[in-house]
């Protein structure tokens, strides 16, 4: 797991190409979501001698799913459970994909359904009939018994409900920002039916022994020749906290089991998970407990210029265990498009690093 030559890692400005499976990812617009920076980051990667991959904070999945393609064996880990199902489904699963006698199972009408759904969110974030169906779906996958269909038609149904949701959160209630966009308009069950056909056709198989994990990043005991980092950003201006923006999704995929309800709640959320990433000393020790776990690895961290550590300070906290770091700089544009801000601005500017030790 060295590097491929001994020449200083190439900045590139050029990402690589990648093979046509990797546009077969079924994306969401996940807050975070490196689908537009797979590219660079294979263009790092690249670069070293490796054969296995710990992704240590999933998210979409959309990184995995880029190393899976290139035949790496990928160990993919996040500690929402919804996202540890999306790379069940397509990166862990080599060649199951659902049929049309699973697709016709779950779409069984006539199974009694617990309506937690209905009841909970009533007119909180989707009309009767999506309710009805989600609670269907729910009903049935429980008389499913193969874990990977499972996680199969809970990756479609979760796709279906970030698509049909504005902006794709559930932070708010009722229907606002709805633009009348195709995907608002689509009922949840035809959502779901062309979600189905997106997850089947992203199935593929690499031939590599690859596993998804959901779990803590700090206590995850896994090493690979490559570890991926990249965990919330850490600002004091604003706010990174996953569970909150996706808890019913996360809800899906858990059954809400385990979880502790806010039942006073307008959104009807439920208590975010522990993660050292919600405050500035939490966030520091985080990067150096899990850079001193791998520090055998090659290490790629995700990180932006708007965010906490600092470059010189992230740089510092890898030189503790790494003997080279270099840093990689994307240039990258958040659209701020209704805020009011100049396309131009300076301000706007806000550049992604890739950190990378060896
Ligand atoms: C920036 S996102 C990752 C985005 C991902 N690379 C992608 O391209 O979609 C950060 C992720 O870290 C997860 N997370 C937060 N704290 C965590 C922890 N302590 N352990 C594991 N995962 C955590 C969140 O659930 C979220 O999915």
């Amino acid at each position: 797991m060295s590097k491929l030559n001994n020449d200083k890692l190439k900045i590139t400005s050029e990402p690589l190409e990648l093979p046509e499976q990797t546009s077969k990812f079924p994306s969401t617009r996940f807050m975070g979501s490196k689908e537009k920076l797979i590219n660079h980051i294979w263009s790092v990667a690249s670069q070293f001698e490796f054969e296995t991959v710990l992704d240590l904070f999933s998210g979409s999945g959309v990184v995995s799913y880029m190393f899976k393609t290139q035949n790496k064996q990928v160990f993919s880990n996040d500690y929402m459970a919804f996202s540890a199902n999306i790379t069940k489904a397509l990166v862990e699963n080599n060649n199951v994909t659902l049929t049309e006698e699973d697709i016709e199972g779950i779409l069984n009408e006539s199974t009694p359904t617990d309506k937690f759904v209905s009841e909970t969110f009533n007119e909180i974030y989707f009309n009767d009939e999506d309710n009805k169906f989600i609670d269907m779906v729910r009903a049935n996958l429980k008389l499913l018994e193969d874990e990977t269909k499972k996680s199969l038609v809970l990756a479609a149904l979760v796709r279906a409900c970030l698509k049909k949701r504005p902006r794709g959160i559930f932070t708010y209630t009722g229907l606002r920002y709805d633009d009348g966009r195709r995907d608002l308009k689509l009922t949840l069950r035809e959502q779901f039916l062309e979600a189905v056909k997106a997850v089947n056709e992203a199935v593929f198989d690499n031939g590599k022994e690859n596993k998804s994990y959901n779990g803590d990043s700090l206590t995850v005991e896994k090493h690979a020749d490559l570890v991926y980092i990249d965990p919330p950003y850490y600002s004091p201006l604003s706010d990174n906290e996953y569970v909150r923006r996706y808890h019913f999704v996360e809800g899906i995929v858990r059954d809400w089991q385990g979880v502790e309800m806010q039942w006073n709640t307008k959104t009807k959320k439920f208590k975010s998970y522990p993660t050292p990433f919600k405050n500035l000393q939490g966030t520091y020790e985080a990067f150096d407990k899990i850079f001193e776990y791998h520090r055998n690895s090659i290490l790629i961290v995700s990180y932006s210029s708007n965010s906490l550590p600092d470059k010189e300070e992230m740089v510092a906290i890898m030189k503790k265990y790494k003997k080279n770091v270099e840093v990689v700089s994307v240039d990258y544009k958040y659209s701020f498009g209704n805020q009011g801000h100049k396309v131009g601005d300076n301000k706007n500017k806000v550049e992604e690093y890739l950190f990378v030790g060896y």
